[in-house]
């Protein structure tokens, strides 16, 4: 098949969130720490009716509909999440209740987990399907859900705005995509650290040592698009640059990295002595490429002067893929694909022939960079119609504001209630959407019951 990639595309997030400039006061941080400083605008959470189970079965249903797509037609479907719900029965096996009831059973695939790269991870087992000879020729669909607490609300202040996030993403995988994989150009970075992990079965909150994530991160992209550029060159037989892409979209824990990321590259650029860096960035940027790699890592001024000599084209090709990030905190597997989705949605009708370079990192750790070819595509499986099915605005616009000491009363109740049973969640579900579905309650055995609204 040729052209294989993402044909149709469908994103939830719960309606419920909470200014980050509200939290900056009710934490007792300095005024911007959150907006400013770490690039955030609000921070979307789920209620206690809500999980990754209940996003997923949206999502799912929703993008069937809304493109007309016959269950029957879904021959694989893989879940990338890194919340857990059961140790040992996957996601998708709830998400199989849709297919059942249409009398599809015959569908491969199960859940990928590696933190925030288990959503890659599932979309590649997708794409190389397709691309395979096991291909029976109908779809593949990728979820990506995740709701998870970074920190407790009582240990947060002054240390993170990302407190709770969530959202149900997915994407139908088949051969002449408007979304197409350049799938010989991709390089991988994976390692072992201890940048963020989960290793407390009893708990739902991670151990995090957030500098060195950082600098983890850092290191990844510098090892991808090394990686990348190198393929290129080889495969293509010319020098890869940034001036070969025409947008950047990256995992967004916050904007801030996302910011740094995209600067870090184009002082890659220029240690690499690319021949379309200009004379400006390299007389600004060049005494650093005598820094070792520590030291560039370490380095503010370095950080301070790529910015800056990053900002115009970050402006074009980084900015469109950012709003859903900054409206909704870190969404762990999902939080590239909404940013992507931000870029369908921000740019639908000019992406034909665009290049748009992709950064997937899960802490642990595991990265991949990646490209896709953009063309307009034919309706219902065209950009401008995926952008419509979005309909990001609209669900952006439509969402509920909590007070802080009502998110934290929630925190509380899903706190006590994680990895319990035998309980009836609230029965309000009027901030819910009709065709959301929720959490009805979970049985003495463990048992998970939905509803549809
Ligand atoms: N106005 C403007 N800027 C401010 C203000 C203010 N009032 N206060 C702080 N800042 C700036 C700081 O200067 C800093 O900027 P810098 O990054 O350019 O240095 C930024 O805000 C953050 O401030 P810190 O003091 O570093 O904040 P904190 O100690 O809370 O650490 C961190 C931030 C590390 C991101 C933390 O929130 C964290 O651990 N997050 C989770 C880990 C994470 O997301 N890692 C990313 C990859 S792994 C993953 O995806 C989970």
């Amino acid at each position: 098949p040729q052209n294989v990639g993402i044909l149709a595309m469908e994103i939830y997030f719960p309606p419920t969130c909470i200014q980050q400039d509200i939290l900056e006061n009710f934490d007792g941080v300095s005024k911007g720490k959150y907006t400013i400083g770490l690039g955030q605008y609000c921070m979307a959470f789920c209620s206690e009716v809500e999980d990754v189970i209940s996003m997923g079965l949206t999502a799912v249903t929703s993008l069937l509909e809304k493109y007309e797509i016959d269950p029957k037609q879904i021959g694989r479907m893989e879940v990338g999440s890194e919340t857990v719900i059961d140790k040992s029965k996957s996601i998708k096996t709830f998400l199989m209740k849709i297919f059942e009831d249409c009398g599809n059973t015959d569908i491969e695939g199960v859940d990928s987990t590696n933190a925030c790269y288990g959503g890659t991870a599932a979309l590649f087992n997708c794409v190389n399907w397709v691309e395979s000879s096991s291909w029976d020729g109908r779809y593949g669909l990728v979820v990506t859900t995740d709701s998870a607490n970074l920190l407790r609300p009582g240990l947060c202040r002054g240390t993170s705005s990302t407190n709770r996030w969530s959202r149900g993403c997915c994407y139908a995988h088949g051969p002449d995509a408007p979304i197409a994989f350049e799938s010989k150009f991709r390089a991988s970075h994976m390692a072992h650290a201890y940048d963020f992990y989960k290793p407390d079965l009893a708990s739902e909150y991670p151990v995090v040592d957030g500098k060195l994530s950082q600098t983890c991160y850092l290191m990844a992209l510098d090892s991808c698009y090394k990686g990348y550029c190198q393929k290129y060159e080889k495969l293509q037989g010319n020098q890869f640059s940034m001036a070969d892409a025409d947008y950047f979209v990256f995992h967004s824990p916050y904007n801030k990295l996302v910011q740094k990321s995209f600067a870090r590259l184009v002082f890659d650029d220029v240690a690499r002595n690319a021949s379309s860096v200009d004379e400006s960035a390299k007389e600004k940027l060049g005494p650093f490429t005598s820094l070792n790699g520590d030291e560039s890592y370490q380095s503010r001024d370095l950080e301070k002067a790529s910015q800056q000599v990053a900002k115009p084209e970050y402006d074009k090709k980084v900015q469109p893929g950012t709003l859903i990030p900054k409206q909704l905190g870190n969404m762990y597997t999902a939080s590239l694909y909404a940013a992507f989705a931000s870029l369908i949605h921000n740019k639908s009708g000019s992406l034909d022939g665009k290049r748009v370079m992709m950064f997937s990192y899960g802490s642990g750790l595991t990265a991949t960079m990646f490209s896709l070819r953009l063309t307009e595509g034919k309706a219902p499986f065209s950009l401008p119609n995926i952008a419509k099915i979005l309909n990001i605005e609209h669900k952006l616009k439509t969402r509920t504001e909590l007070e802080p000491g009502k998110f934290v009363d929630l925190m509380h109740v899903m706190e006590h209630r994680y990895g319990g049973k035998d309980y009836v969640t609230s029965k309000d579900t009027s901030h819910l959407a009709s065709g959301t579905y929720y959490l009805t309650h979970v049985d003495s055995k463990f048992r998970r019951y939905y509803a549809k609204k």
